[in-house]
């Protein structure tokens, strides 16, 4: 089957967070199962640096252009969108210097969109069209809603990595941007008077996935359906959640060159010298009555970064040391470097992105934390089970199908992999680490826990196997006009009665 994966992000091309890496690693695997995916994704300079023969292909309308390369260490054809001004700029692909949204985002992604569209319908001028264009967050939503209007399209698939990011831009820009007059409805891309390029794929993609079936789940609530439970609820059987993987040709202990020293599960004292590297590279004291507690990711609140901030107090005042390393909000990396300051050598920070640390962090730690409001997936909490970081996790989305609670039952059984909480607060954070901790302090046990999770596999050949039965399911795809109509319209204006 050809597939065209449609993303902003690509590890190693370019990465902010976990949509990257799947992004990365989900095509790798599909193409493993023996079907032809490739990649369209933006030409930022960094990603045209590490393609290898890049050149011209195909044609677009416009100034734009196509470039064709090959995805690092891989033999998958990769399309870079060249569209003068809109990508080539250092950074961020979202943000600006001053960290707020760049200004033309919509017009940007909306590019983007229509050249994969182009490619889609066989426009682009290129020896291959895709079967399916698997298009990926806010910022790809477009593509299910401008090709659910065209004829012998290809099959689509929309996928949620995180609702709480959904492009929403004022009305003028539905104009400027010269959409179908039809998509501005409440069934379309009309969201409460905005224009929502989300809902492109939610409501027009023949299936929506999202990362986990527990989120898949939550998403249609109003808890966490961010306005758009009602649509989701609407789209039925066609929501699934597939659950991500990991990627263990990068992610294992016993082979990663960017850690002090190897192991596996039969080698675990070697951990102790990755626990020394780190902590002597952090400026933490070297006090083995301590475990080591990490935190690695965004630094934002639905990560519960404040929580963590506000469980400072308490947790400083046991016998721990804590290592927090993120990007994101500048409040948040402000009060936690204040903190360190105050508890030299039992709490460091580092406010950056280093790839390279966040190996060293999880072969080093005892515990790993991750008190999330909200986790579509999360895929630290499965780097830190297999690097042997027992994961402290709150029971939400990815996190309560990956990480099984060490309750007496689950210990004995040798299916616990680490530790969970359900409230939102930092008492219940705080108490599960205690019990963390205490286990920790029994070093049979805490092996048992340990390896445990370091033999749990969360690879990407199930979730790829899970996709490419969606795919089959929907191709072709229905003809237009025989597709059922959304009920989008009566949901959400419950969800607005609701947000009155
Ligand atoms: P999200 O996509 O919500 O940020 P995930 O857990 O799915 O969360 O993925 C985060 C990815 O980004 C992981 O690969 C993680 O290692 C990486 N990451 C996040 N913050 C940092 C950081 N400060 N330094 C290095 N890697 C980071
Ligand atoms: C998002 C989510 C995260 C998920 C990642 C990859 O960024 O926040 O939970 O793991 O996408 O799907």
């Amino acid at each position: 089957m050809n597939v065209l994966f449609v993303t902003a992000e690509a590890h190693p091309l370019m990465k902010t967070g976990g949509l990257a890496d799947v992004c990365g690693s989900l095509p790798a695997a599909l193409r493993a199962l023996g079907h032809d995916v490739r990649l369209l994704m933006p030409a930022y300079p960094r990603a045209c640096e590490q393609v290898a023969d890049l050149a011209p292909a195909g044609r677009l309308t416009g100034p734009a252009r196509l470039l064709r390369g090959t995805f690092p260490g891989t033999r998958m054809p990769v399309y870079l969108f060249d569209a003068p001004g809109s990508f080539d700029r250092a950074g961020n692909p979202y943000l600006g210097p001053d960290g707020r949204d760049w200004p033309d985002n919509a017009a940007r992604f909306a590019a983007l969109c229509r050249a994969a569209v182009a490619v889609g319908m066989g426009r682009a001028g290129l020896d291959w069209r895709p079967e399916v264009v698997h298009a990926h967050d806010w910022h790809t939503g477009l593509v299910p809603a401008l090709l659910s209007r065209e004829r012998r399209r290809p099959a689509t698939v929309f996928t949620i990595h995180n609702l709480a990011y959904q492009g929403l831009f004022p009305r003028e820009a539905f104009d400027a941007l010269e959409l179908p007059a039809a998509l501005w409805s409440v069934d379309g891309l009309e969201f409460h008077g905005q224009l929502s390029f989300i809902k492109g794929g939610i409501a027009f993609a023949d299936r929506v996935t999202t990362v986990s079936p527990t989120y898949a789940r939550e998403i249609c609530t109003p808890e966490l359906g961010c306005g758009l439970d009602g649509l989701l609820r609407a789209r039925g059987e066609d929501l699934v959640g597939i659950l991500n993987g990991a990627d263990y040709g990068v992610w294992d202990p016993s082979r990663d060159p960017l850690i002090e020293r190897p192991y596996d599960p039969g080698t675990l004292e070697a951990r102790a010298d990755n626990k020394a590297a780190l902590r002597d590279r952090l400026g933490l004291v070297d006090d083995p009555r301590l475990p080591l507690v990490a935190s690695v990711g965004r630094l934002v609140e639905q990560k519960g970064v404040d929580l963590l901030v506000d469980a400072l107090p308490l947790l400083m005042r046991r016998p721990v040391q804590l290592f927090v390393c993120g990007t994101g909000d500048r409040a948040f990396a402000k009060a936690l470097e204040r903190e360190a300051a105050r508890h030299d050598g039992r709490l460091a920070v580092h406010v950056g992105y280093t790839e390279e640390l966040a190996h060293a962090t999880w072969a080093g730690a005892d515990i790993f934390v991750m008190p999330s409001r909200f986790e579509p997936c999360g895929l630290t909490q499965l780097y830190s089970l297999r690097y042997g970081a027992v994961p402290v996790v709150r029971r939400t989305g990815g996190l309560a199908d990956t990480v099984v609670d060490a309750d007496p039952a689950s210990l004995r059984a040798g299916r616990a992999t680490g530790f969970t909480f359900a409230t939102c607060t930092r008492e219940a954070l705080v108490q599960a680490l205690d019990r963390a901790m205490a286990c920790w302090r029994r070093p049979a046990l805490w092996r048992k826990l340990v390896r445990a999770g370091m033999a749990q596999e969360f690879s990407w050949t199930r979730s790829a196997r899970s996709y490419v039965a969606l795919y089959e399911a929907i191709r072709p795809p229905a003809p237009v006009g025989r597709r059922a109509p959304w009920r989008a319209r009566a949901m959400e204006g419950r969800a607005r009665a609701r947000l009155r």
